[in-house]
């Protein structure tokens, strides 16, 4: 029998992609999005199926995570992957961006996994992969508030990776570097006079280091790989940067990290 993933986020980016990329191989996809309206492009794929989901709607996610299990006879992979970025100037932000970021990127991944472990549980088998980041092990300014929700998620992740292999769930993250999707539109930018010498510079060379991201299947074809790892690795690196980036912050000191990030995000600020 075929396998099932289901995934969150699955309208555009790297949630598209990767239901496009498992449906070609063989699996069931559950893809999952705020509105089925921007699924056409998926339903074409026979083996693809729709259904709304707002991570922060658990409603939503006890009937997508039923509809699933009704229409393909049960779910074998978790794809956590619906997110997006607060930027800016912290001090601008307020405590209701705050708190909408935490409540999609955090409690958003949490509603989804307390949803579906008594399942996996029962059934002694499962896989969680949850989409961090790169920004989930190192930052870069203006992403105060994103990196500590990436942060967060790698934290949790990693503790809730012992408990549950006792039961047979397999806990994995995924750590993208630069991707190309419609991360860089959907962004939520934040700033205030004060900051006017910084943001937008700043700002502006981030996105600039966008011009050479991956595209988005190379994401989708390590959440494949992933998957289909029967071993109990937790951690997986993917994308333009990410591997460097993440090797250089073990290896390098901190205070030397810091000045390369300055050297390229701070270009131009006098
Ligand atoms: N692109 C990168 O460089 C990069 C790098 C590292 C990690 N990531 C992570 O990758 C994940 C996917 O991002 P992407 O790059 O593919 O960007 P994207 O194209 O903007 O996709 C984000 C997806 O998340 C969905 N979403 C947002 N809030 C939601 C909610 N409350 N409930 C359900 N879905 C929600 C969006 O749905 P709507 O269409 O309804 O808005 C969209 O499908 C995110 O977690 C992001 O942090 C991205």
């Amino acid at each position: 029998m075929a396998h099932t993933i289901f995934i969150t986020g699955a309208s555009t980016g790297i949630g598209k992609a990767t239901s496009i990329y498992f449906a070609e191989r063989g699996w069931n996809v559950a893809a999952t999005m705020r509105s089925i309206d921007k699924g056409t492009d998926l339903k074409k794929y026979p083996r693809i199926k729709l259904f709304t989901l707002d991570v922060i709607n658990e409603a939503s996610i006890k009937e997508a995570i039923d509809g699933t299990i009704a229409a393909f006879g049960g779910i074998d992979v978790v794809f956590n992957n619906a997110g997006y970025a607060l930027v800016g100037a912290f001090e601008a932000m307020t405590p209701e961006q705050v708190k909408k970021q935490f409540e999609t990127n955090v409690f958003g991944v949490m509603n989804v996994t307390r949803a579906v472990l008594p399942y996996f549980r029962k059934k002694n088998v499962g896989t969680i992969i949850t989409n961090t980041s790169m920004g989930g092990l190192l930052t870069f300014p203006l992403y105060s508030v994103y990196h500590s929700t990436k942060w967060a998620l790698e934290g949790f992740m990693e503790s809730l990776h012992y408990e549950l292999r006792q039961f047979n769930i397999r806990i994995k993250t995924i750590e993208p570097g630069l991707i190309k999707t419609e991360f860089e539109n959907s962004l939520h930018l934040v700033t205030d006079d004060a900051y006017q010498k910084y943001v937008p510079i700043a700002h502006q060379n981030m996105l600039d280091a966008y011009r050479t991201a991956s595209p988005a299947h190379v994401v989708a074809k390590k959440v494949f790989k992933a998957a289909r790892d029967k071993s109990f690795k937790l951690r997986y690196t993917v994308g333009r940067g990410a591997f460097l980036s993440l090797l250089l912050r073990r290896l390098v000191p901190n205070s030397w990290f810091f000045a390369g990030v300055r050297r390229t995000v701070e270009r131009g600020i006098q």
